[in-house]
């Protein structure tokens, strides 16, 4: 009886048929689509606790369920964001983690910009009105939004996506502002025209602020009360990055008092679950973790994902490494 070899995979994401049928060449395939249900606990341990690797699209990989899985090599994230994934247990393990930057950056900062528009010029509040029937005419004046010509666009992280995000937002007439870790390279501040400020500067002189940076234990709730408090009356801020980097409650109290003038959030503190009073202020504009969410990005993120995989057990290669195991 010939021994079956193949490196077993599990992958908790949607992929595409060709490329799920190219990966069982080489790999033994158990697979969930998350589209639906993200599993958790022990429905994830009974899939995972015999693989050699796994392709991860947003289940929470800790370190109950590593210590679980005494076979695993390698976590393929299908996300550039890996706060989902235990990395120092995986570390200390040695086990490899990889993620899927740059085949996102298109879709994520077309959608940093199409929330800034969004919340600025009111769009989902014109929808709303519409579709209720309340358009009667154009009495004057109707719905009247936010400039962005000449206005300060802080930037708070600015790795490749918030690089993305200021040349979208430069043909707009915004300003560059942006805060940051480390300096970027001066070439890139001069093609920007990009300005670092530390975050209290960011925060009193923005108009609008787009949150881009990684959750970390730095920043988690980095943006609270004491720093909603120093914005403008009219500022707005936009969250596409991770929802535990903004205090949500902070935020709300932000919002009922009119610290600030809006927010557009694309993820949320205690993501699947949101504050219900979100949902009903006209002035906050909700989206469900969709900054990703084009066909070419999520397509690219799967195969980018699966191609981790292959380097790794095929060639022995590492080719988006989170972590270092050697
Ligand atoms: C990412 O890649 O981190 C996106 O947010 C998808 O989860």
């Amino acid at each position: 009886m010939e021994i079956n070899k193949k490196p077993k995979i599990f992958i908790h994401s949607w992929i595409p048929e060709g490329l799920k049928s190219k990966l069982e060449k080489h790999f033994s395939i158990d697979q969930h689509d998350a589209s639906e249900v993200v599993l958790s606990g022990d429905n994830l341990l009974k899939r995972v606790q015999n693989v050699d690797g796994i392709i991860a699209q947003a289940p929470i990989i800790d370190k109950n369920i590593l210590h679980s899985c005494p076979n695993l090599k390698i976590v393929s994230n299908v996300a550039v964001g890996v706060d989902n994934i235990d990395i120092e247990t995986c570390t200390k393990m040695g086990i490899q983690v990889t993620n899927t930057p740059r085949v996102l950056n298109d879709a994520v900062a077309d959608m940093s910009m199409a929330l800034l528009l969004a919340v600025a010029r009111r769009v989902p509040e014109g929808d709303r009105m519409v579709r209720a029937g309340e358009f009667k005419g154009n009495p004057y004046p109707l719905l009247w939004g936010a400039d962005l010509r000449d206005e300060n666009l802080g930037i708070i992280g600015m790795g490749s996506i918030g690089q993305d995000v200021a040349k979208r937002a430069m043909p707009f007439g915004l300003n560059i502002k942006y805060y940051n870790r480390n300096r970027v390279r001066k070439d890139i501040e001069s093609n920007l025209n990009a300005e670092l400020l530390s975050l209290k500067e960011l925060f009193q002189t923005c108009r609008y602020i787009v949150i881009l940076c990684p959750l970390t234990t730095e920043t988690k709730h980095l943006i609270k009360s004491n720093e909603l408090n120093l914005m403008r009356k009219d500022s707005f801020l936009i969250n596409i990055a991770r929802g535990p980097i903004v205090k949500e409650s902070d935020l709300i109290e932000a919002l009922e008092n009119k610290t600030i003038a809006g927010c557009a959030l694309d993820v949320y503190e205690f993501e699947p679950h949101y504050d219900l009073r979100l949902s009903k202020m006209d002035n906050v504009v909700l989206a469900p973790h969709a900054g990703s969410a084009s066909v070419r990005a999520r397509t690219g993120m799967v195969e980018l994902a699966a191609k981790n995989i292959e380097a790794f057990f095929l060639r022995n290669e590492v080719l988006n490494p989170v972590n270092n195991i050697k």
